[in-house]
């Protein structure tokens, strides 16, 4: 139904207005008493073969939603009601921040991809925490965290010490994001001496905690082989938990608009269809180089069951899904679910 009918309704609305329409229908749909049950019921696949262990974790299943969708944790908990074992909120910066300027998000139906600029649009960490605190399940929450787009790189450090420290109460784990193609100098912290300081000094916070939160490190797909070997070495030194691997992708492997149409879009990080292989491959070899040595989410261009599984065996012991969700519409966990569920019957 979605796909024959609301689907072909939304996309016929800007895609940024549509998301907000979105989110509010979400929120309305929570605050009606017994429909949020109603939803989860409808939703959720409960088995507790699709339960997994991670980094001290036990998600109820393996299917969440990325970064992205809910920057400010707004409908962390409609999310779940849609069966998704955990949401990861943000990207989450210190001081609230406007993003770039509009329109920075389109939609290339004929390739299953969109490509966004929004820049870390976001209300900022305070009311990240103000939203965070009215938890009423015990629904997974990732907290991604970045620099304000003001801040230099030189003391880009302490805006991800920042909004660790701030968030650390109200999250299961963190993701540093220093992959998105959208804020101007981001990728150079993924040098490995940029990357080491961050992630060291959030271990020393980390630390001195009387519980200690997992961190994992999200990176790009445009990384190269060389590129992959050092994040392999950056979390072996840095003993953080383990990697979402990809975030979007500036190239423009796209099969169905002409160098004119892409050009007139602009600048921007590409996700869905297009960076599917990428995204498996580099699970795959983080994976087989490493010696299976840290958890790995996959997340890049998944629609279907098939598409996760892949990644699944690639290496990835969790994955997640944004454009895939935009395009297949609120059952695409439970079929992905369901379609796990169906693999472990067979095998
Ligand atoms: C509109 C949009 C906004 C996004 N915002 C963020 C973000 O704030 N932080 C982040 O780490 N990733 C962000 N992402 C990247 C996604 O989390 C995901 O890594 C990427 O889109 C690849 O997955 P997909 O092909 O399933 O979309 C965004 C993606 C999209 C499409």
């Amino acid at each position: 139904m979605y796909k024959s009918l609301l689907r072909p309704i939304f996309f016929l609305v800007n895609p940024e207005t549509i998301h907000h329409w979105v989110m509010g229908l979400l929120k309305i749909f929570g605050s009606i008493p017994g429909l949020r049950s109603a939803l989860k019921w409808f939703f959720t696949v409960k088995d507790n073969r699709l339960e997994k262990e991670l980094f001290g974790i036990r998600f109820p299943n393996p299917v969440g939603i990325a970064a992205g969708f809910d920057k400010n944790a707004e409908v962390y908990e409609e999310l779940s009601s849609l069966g998704f074992g955990f949401v990861e909120i943000g990207t989450v910066t210190p001081k609230a921040q406007p993003g770039n300027p509009k329109p920075r998000l389109f939609r290339l139906t004929k390739d299953h991809a969109l490509i966004n600029r929004m820049g870390f649009n976001n209300r900022g960490l305070e009311q990240a925490v103000v939203q965070l605190k009215k938890r009423k399940s015990n629904v997974i929450i990732g907290g991604n965290i970045g620099k304000n787009t003001l801040t230099p790189n030189a003391i880009a450090y302490q805006d991800y010490e920042e909004n660790f420290a701030g968030l650390f109460d109200f999250v299961d784990y963190f993701v540093v994001n220093v992959s998105c193609p959208n804020i101007s100098d981001l990728k150079e912290l993924q040098d490995q001496d940029a990357l080491m300081e961050i992630l060291n000094r959030l271990q020393l916070i980390n630390n001195s905690k009387p519980k200690r939160k997992p961190i994992l490190l999200k990176i790009s797909p445009d990384l190269n082989n060389k590129q992959l070997d050092e994040v392999i070495d950056i979390v072996r030194l840095t003993k953080i938990d383990g990697v979402v691997a990809t975030n979007t992708s500036i190239k423009r492997n796209l099969n169905n608009y002409n160098k004119n149409e892409i050009e007139a879009i602009g600048n921007g990080g590409l996700s869905g269809l297009p960076v599917r292989e990428r995204s498996t491959e580099i699970i795959r070899y983080l994976a087989t180089k490493s010696g299976k040595a840290f958890p790995i989410i996959g997340v890049g261009g998944i629609f279907t069951a098939i598409d996760a599984i892949e990644k699944l065996e690639a290496g990835a012991d969790l994955v997640q899904v944004y454009t895939g969700f935009i395009y297949e519409g609120p059952c695409i966990a439970k079929k992905i679910n369901k379609a796990i569920l169906k693999q472990m019957k067979s095998s």
